[in-house]
């Protein structure tokens, strides 16, 4: 059991114990309050809980280190041997090999593409949203919030649409707890989870068209030693990876809460019926309010002092954005979800280095999505005993969450 809010004992917060990921906010309010510097002691992790905490080791990347990975069990498994990061995968990188590599990505989002998404996103919420009016309700995940980003997701990188759904598929199993406790990552097959896009790299350097990969494919770049280079084969398909798994698991867990928490919230929700102009300002309280990857671990490098204590280099410490997004000394009401809030920024992207890339194409796709559903559907109400949470140590959301229509 859990002991996860009981006033009488040490808070106690676990990010792999099921029950305590169906609501971790009461627990993260104790760390906030009683042990701004916590520590676990069955996993032997750190944690920082409060805004200004968690914002500035997010920048301090020299203190706090993604190269051995950003989950606490992908860190462990680095720390033991038996597990290697995989090339290509900038968010486990630091500067300054992180910027020379970050910069190659981000000139692939170029504005002409983003310009065209929009009109293809409304599409495939057509396709998907307009058979389903006039039935009794439809699911936020299976009906709509898996589809767009896969799709969107796999119209930038190139995927022929009669795979995406197998890839995604695959990366969703992959994510996928299936007990509590930390997952052992020695049977995880990085292997078969590249194979399902090496094929396609050979096919598209042969066949070069206006997509992602080949752009990946004939970039040039001048690495931290001065020298031009090529990406490898091996780091295209470390980028094609991390795009498709980035892009597909946060953007539905985003659809899904504005499901459940606007369905919680019928004034809010009717309001955005009536005025839809307001989009884009309840998808910004929704990332805060919910945040869909809610925790960044990180790998400390030199002897930090925390709140008087002193965190000593090579321990694991968990940077909880989710938490620090509703820390009352930051903003008012944390708890509370309000649309009308004046949100200068939340920590649901992170923050520094290794800020979202596809930030951007995240908050244009909910966007999207909830202006299409709210058009055709303005009131609905979530069937919670129906829903399923996703259980991941990575994102946090429904794996299945139906809605009732009136
Ligand atoms: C609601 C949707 C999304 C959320 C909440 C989200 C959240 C995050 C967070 C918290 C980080 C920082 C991780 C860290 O500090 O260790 C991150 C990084 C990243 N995200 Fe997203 N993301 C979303 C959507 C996307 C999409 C759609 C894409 C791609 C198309 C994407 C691509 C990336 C990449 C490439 C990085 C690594 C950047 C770097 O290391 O420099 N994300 N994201």
């Amino acid at each position: 059991m859990p002991q996860t809010d009981d006033a009488q004992t040490e808070p106690y917060y676990d990010p792999y114990d099921f029950e305590i990921d169906a609501d971790p906010y009461p627990v993260w309010k104790r760390l906030r309050d009683e042990q701004p510097l916590y520590r676990n002691e069955k996993y032997g992790f750190y944690a920082l809980t409060r805004f200004d905490d968690v914002e500035k080791a997010l920048v301090d990347w020299r203190t706090f280190s993604s190269a051995r990975g950003t989950l606490l069990e992908l860190i462990n498994a680095v720390n033991d041997g038996s597990f290697e990061i995989p090339a290509g995968s900038i968010i486990f990188e630091d500067p300054p090999a992180h910027d020379v590599h970050r910069k190659i990505l981000s000139r692939v989002f170029t504005p002409k593409r983003m310009r065209e998404i929009e009109p293809k996103v409304r599409d495939f919420c057509a396709a998907n949203l307009d058979p389903l009016v006039g039935s009794g309700g439809f699911d936020f995940i299976t009906d709509i919030g898996v589809d767009v980003p896969m799709r969107t997701i796999g119209m930038f990188l190139g995927i022929p649409e009669s795979e995406q759904r197998a890839i995604r598929d695959h990366i969703d199993d992959g994510l996928s707890m299936k007990t509590e406790g930390m997952p052992d990552l020695s049977s995880y097959d990085v292997a078969s989870q590249a194979q399902l896009f090496a094929d396609y790299i050979e096919w598209r350097a042969e066949n070069p068209s206006d997509d992602l990969m080949t752009d990946l494919l004939q970039a040039t770049y001048v690495d931290t030693d001065g020298v031009e280079k090529n990406l490898t084969r091996e780091e295209v398909l470390g980028y094609v990876n991390l795009l498709a798994a980035a892009g597909n698991e946060t953007t539905t867990r985003l659809i899904g809460w504005a499901g459940k928490v606007l369905s919680e919230h019928p004034d809010q929700q009717a309001e955005l019926a009536a005025d839809r102009e307001l989009v884009n300002q309840t998808i910004e309280e929704l990332l805060r309010f919910e945040a869909p990857s809610p925790v960044q671990a990180r790998y400390v490098m030199n002897d930090v002092e925390l709140h008087g204590e002193t965190v000593p280099a090579g321990s694991s410490i968990l940077l909880i954005n989710g938490s620090a997004n509703r820390d009352e000394r930051r903003f008012e009401n944390g708890d509370s979800f309000n649309i009308h809030r004046d949100i200068d920024h939340h920590l649901s992207f992170g923050y520094g280095v290794h800020f979202c890339l596809g930030a951007h194409l995240a908050r244009l796709e909910a966007r999207v999505v909830l202006d299409e559903i709210v058009k055709r559907f303005p009131k609905w109400e979530v069937d919670l005993d129906n829903a399923v949470q996703a259980r991941t140590s990575t994102v946090r959301g429904w794996e299945k969450l139906p809605v009732l229509l009136p």
